[in-house]
């Protein structure tokens, strides 16, 4: 019987059950090498060559339990996992461009990844050019014979929106590779293969994994890019281990639950947010005025759990405001159950001059929040709580 349902599936695919044990759930093979050769007719066997087990470098049984699982979540025919999300990013790209191409990115990325394109890229010959996602939403794009196009689901901290389905469509007629960090969004609010994405990759550090305790990587895609995705893994070394890959297995059955929890609290507390005459502006996708509503709406199947806002005054006040809080902690990092809360000028973007900040809009007083699961109702005392003594 086929498993249809996200939830259902997020249970059940991927389990590797063993008859002669019995087992319920996935072991933990913490072994780094397996017997060579293993001639026995039932042997288990390695995707990513389609023989039996030989090193964890190359492939391993528990990692593989949670890439059938990943890609079963995301409708995608090879999953692979990673140490963290920058190996994913890293051994996708160096996997997928040579010397010579074109990579055309939008200018919000992560700092890691804009790093590694900006600076990483430049010394190995692939050029990059750095777009807008207003641009790019316009297809205002130069005809420099792109090899692959870069975006992120949802962009951090202003949580632009870029419009997949069109942006799709453009690399579809013009054979350019689109390639997207669909981490803000998980696979429960977008599947991007299915709206015409060559490659996904995710930090299942953040939503995936779900519980700030793991480090680790995930790409999506099909069997034509997957071949030299996978050799790059192996030859970088950017396996996460069988632990890494049981607890973000674990964290994958509750998904589902766990993102609709995010995204009602999103929802609420922009909302709450948007009505304090403390604060000037409110960035959610899921808010009706929202510049990129429209864009998100069609484009993802829920908005999640980041919001990022700006208070009135400077950095001294915001301080303020983050210290008289009692249930986010301040820390950088996502997607978590609990609600973290961060000043992106102080971690994510603190590499910026005080010009580039300004011209992208990160300012001072701009806050971001990663909503976790706690009730609405409680954390909405906790910023009223705080606002007020301000
Ligand atoms: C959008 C995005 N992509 C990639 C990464 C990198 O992931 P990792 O820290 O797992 O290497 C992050 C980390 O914060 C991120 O926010």
């Amino acid at each position: 019987m086929e498993l249809k349902g996200f939830n259902t599936k997020a249970v059940h695919s991927g389990d590797l059950k063993i008859p002669q044990i019995g087992n319920v759930v996935t072991p933990i093979f913490e072994n780094s090498t397996f017997l060579y050769p293993n001639d026995n007719n039932d042997a288990y066997l390695d995707n990513t060559r389609g023989l039996p087990y030989v090193y964890s470098r190359w492939g391993n049984p528990t990692v593989q339990s949670l890439e059938e699982k990943y890609s079963s979540l995301e409708n995608c025919g090879y999953g692979l996992a990673f140490s963290s999300g920058m190996a994913a990013i890293t051994s996708t790209i160096l996997g997928t461009l040579k010397k010579g191409d074109n990579l055309l990115a939008i200018n919000e990325l992560y700092g890691q990844t804009f790093y590694f394109f900006s600076k990483t890229l430049k010394n190995y010959g692939i050029n990059v050019d750095f777009i807008s996602v207003d641009n790019l939403n316009n297809l205002k794009i130069d005809n420099k014979n792109y090899k692959a196009i870069y975006i992120e689901s949802i962009t951090n901290p202003l949580l632009e929106v870029p419009d997949i389905i069109k942006i799709a469509k453009y690399c579809n007629e013009n054979n350019i590779i689109l390639i997207d960090d669909a981490t803000f969004a998980s696979p429960y609010n977008q599947n991007p293969l299915d709206l015409g994405v060559d490659i996904v990759i995710h930090s299942g550090t953040k939503y995936i994994s779900g519980h700030s305790d793991v480090l680790i990587g995930l790409v999506g895609t099909s069997k034509n890019y997957y071949k030299n995705i996978v050799i790059m893994r192996k030859t970088l070394g950017a396996v996460p281990d069988a632990f890494q890959s049981y607890l973000t297995y674990r964290g994958l059955k509750t998904l589902g639950l766990r993102m609709e929890k995010h995204n009602y609290n999103g929802g609420k507390i922009s909302e709450f947010l948007s009505k304090s005459e403390k604060i000037t502006d409110v960035y959610y996708p899921g808010l009706v005025n929202n510049k990129y509503h429209g864009i998100a709406s069609r484009n993802l199947k829920a908005f999640g759990g980041m919001v990022s806002f700006k208070l009135r005054g400077g950095i001294d006040n915001s301080h303020k405001f983050i210290k008289e809080l009692k249930i986010p902690a301040y820390a950088a990092s996502l997607g978590g159950v609990e609600s973290l809360i961060t000043l992106p000028v102080e971690t994510t973007h603190s590499s910026l001059s005080i010009e580039e900040r300004y011209k992208t809009g990160i300012t001072d007083n701009l806050i971001r929040l990663s909503l976790g699961i706690e009730d609405y109702e409680d954390l909405i005392d906790d910023f009223k709580n705080s606002l007020d003594k301000l």
